[in-house]
């Protein structure tokens, strides 16, 4: 097994819907630590530039205008097969397709506004991560 860093976004509605705490704690209880935290108002152009890979598709713009509505809460999550077990933690992207007990399926309130990102895959882990943190922003215990 590997110890991997994934980037994981506490999106604005789970931020308003005062659930911060309820999803730090899940990662805790499940062994990922935080390795990095920030807790940031996302501009247009930063928004735009961590979703490039989604620029044409329908739900862009809102998408867009919705990660830019409030704070969100960056992390960086540290533990034997982060990104894998980040991605179990969330549940599917769609909330009405995620299992019982996920956290999309706790605290979406739909397919937009579906509560956290995780990295998918170590190649996007490494780019997104960098993306919001420097270096000696990130503080690794492996
Ligand atoms: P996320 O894991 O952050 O990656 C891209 C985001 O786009 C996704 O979560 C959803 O918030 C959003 N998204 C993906 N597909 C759709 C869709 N069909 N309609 C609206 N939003 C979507």
């Amino acid at each position: 097994m590997m110890v991997e860093k994934t980037l994981c976004i506490i999106k604005p509605n789970a931020v308003v819907d005062n659930n911060i705490g309820n999803i730090i704690l899940r990662y805790e209880s499940e062994g990922l630590r935080i390795a990095a935290a920030k807790f940031t108002h996302l501009s247009k152009e930063k928004a735009e530039g961590f979703y490039i890979e989604h620029k044409g598709k329908p739900f862009f713009g809102s998408l867009v205008n919705f990660m830019t509505s409030g704070p969100v809460l960056l992390l960086v999550l540290e533990g034997e097969e982060a990104i894998k077990r980040n991605r179990d933690i969330m549940g599917s992207t769609n909330p009405a397709e995620a299992q019982p007990g996920t956290l999309r399926k706790m605290y979406a309130r739909s397919l937009e506004q579906n509560a956290v990102h995780g990295s998918d895959s170590q190649v996007s882990a490494k780019r997104e991560v960098a993306y919001f943190f420097d270096e000696n922003e990130v503080f690794t215990r492996f």
